[in-house]
């Protein structure tokens, strides 16, 4: 059984480690932090899975714009080594987009691997440009609603929009953080076979969120 909750302020050191853990060294010199740099989390959206109590998986979500539009950037997310493979990481992947698709957004962002992320409805953004060095190949979207990403395209930006930054800022997540919490049962190793597109390559292999 595993329990599934907003991430709040007495997560963020476990959350830190788990990702220093799960990434290499120098993950935070990437590119794409740069468009994180100084703007609030998606509070309601970053989640932490633990079963137990323990800590097993984690997932965290910036606003940034393209083409001066709303875009959910999707990561970090990462699952403890020892409980990689074992349905997690899909959990939180189909939790945090059924959450963000009721908050009302309509397009995710993420760098990775496609082979992953397809399964869960993400597909290369051809027109859309993070900042160098990002390999295209990596530049993924899902629309949470038919056609936003449809002429939706340009370089990412850091959301700079004095109002969305003070929103996000005050809102540290859900007034009543337990109801926003889930349960989830082990995943079903059946469910998880029939999600997957059959072109996989090795867990947890070369992510650059
Ligand atoms: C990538 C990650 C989040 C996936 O979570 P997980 O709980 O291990 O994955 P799941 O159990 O939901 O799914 C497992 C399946 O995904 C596949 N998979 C995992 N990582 C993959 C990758 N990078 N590319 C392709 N397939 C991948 C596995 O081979 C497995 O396939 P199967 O269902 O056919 O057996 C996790 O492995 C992880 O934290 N890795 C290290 C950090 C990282 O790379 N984060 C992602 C950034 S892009």
């Amino acid at each position: 059984m595993y329990e599934i909750c907003p991430e709040t302020a007495a997560d963020e050191a476990e959350v830190e480690a788990l990702y220093d853990l799960c990434f290499a060294p120098g993950r935070t010199a990437l590119s794409s932090y740069r468009l994180r740099d100084g703007v609030p989390k998606v509070a309601d959206l970053c989640l932490v899975l633990r079963a137990d109590g323990i800590l097993q998986a984690a997932i965290r979500f910036w606003p940034v714009r393209v083409a001066r539009k709303p875009v959910l950037l999707l990561g970090p997310i990462a699952v403890h080594p020892t409980a990689q493979g074992e349905g997690l990481g899909g959990m939180l992947m189909r939790d945090s987009l059924r959450r963000a698709r009721h908050l009302g957004w309509g397009r995710v962002l993420l760098v990775g691997d496609a082979p992953y992320y397809s399964r869960f409805g993400f597909s290369r953004l051809d027109d859309v440009e993070m900042p160098p060095p990002t390999n295209p190949d990596r530049v993924l979207g899902l629309e949470l609603s038919p056609g936003a990403w449809v002429g939706v395209a340009g370089p990412v930006m850091r959301e700079t929009s004095p109002g969305v930054m003070e929103m996000l800022a005050q809102y540290t997540g859900s007034p009543d953080n337990d109801s926003a919490c889930v349960t989830v049962q082990t995943p079903d190793p059946q469910v998880l076979r029939e999600d997957s597109d059959g072109d996989k390559s090795a867990t947890g292999a070369s992510a650059d969120q």
